[in-house]
């Protein structure tokens, strides 16, 4: 029997964490294995695979999405920050801070993908409640912390860059 002929790769151009980036990726390859194996960006973690634990959520042009729900080819000529790329600018590095002094994470396989939703969050609404901040993480599942520190280490943070730049 006759095998379907290959499918070529596509080239990807992508702006990660700040540096444009091309790779030839599989015209099948998911986002988050692209970013992993293609680009060499490892902060994305691989969970479910099927949307459901939020460990390879990345900003996407500023908005959190699951990186396993979408190919590469899908978001040529985006910019993808990951969890690495949130160090540097001032709402990331406040929650890398925070999720440090209110124990956000044990093992931390979760916590990329925490940090990019809260990310997301905190950019769009500075001042959150409770209910807001469990509503933007509610797609982000974590085995180990009970949720409770993530939500402090959120709080805390929205709280830090108030008092840092007041309104
Ligand atoms: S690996 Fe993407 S949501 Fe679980
Ligand atoms: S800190 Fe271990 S899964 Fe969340």
């Amino acid at each position: 029997m006759a095998g379907s002929a290959p499918v070529p790769n596509t080239a990807v151009t992508l702006t990660i964490d700040g540096v444009e980036r091309t790779a030839s990726v599989e015209p099948r390859d998911l986002l988050v294995l692209a970013l992993r194996e293609k680009f060499g960006a490892t902060a994305p973690h691989v969970g479910c695979e099927s949307g459901r634990c939020g460990a390879c959520t990345v900003l996407l042009d500023g908005t959190p999405v699951k990186s396993c729900m979408m190919l590469a080819v899908q978001v040529n000529g985006s910019e993808v920050t990951t969890a690495a790329g949130l160090g540097p600018h001032r709402i990331g590095s406040a929650l890398q801070a925070a999720f440090k002094a209110a124990h956000g994470l044990q093992c931390g396989y979760c916590t990329p993908g925490m940090l990019a939703s809260a990310s997301g969050l905190l950019a769009k609404n500075p001042n959150p409640n409770e209910d807001e901040v469990r509503q933007a993480l509610r797609g982000n599942l974590c085995r180990c912390t009970g949720y409770q520190h993530i939500l402090d280490a959120v709080l805390l943070a929205a709280e830090n860059l108030r008092e840092a730049e007041p309104a």
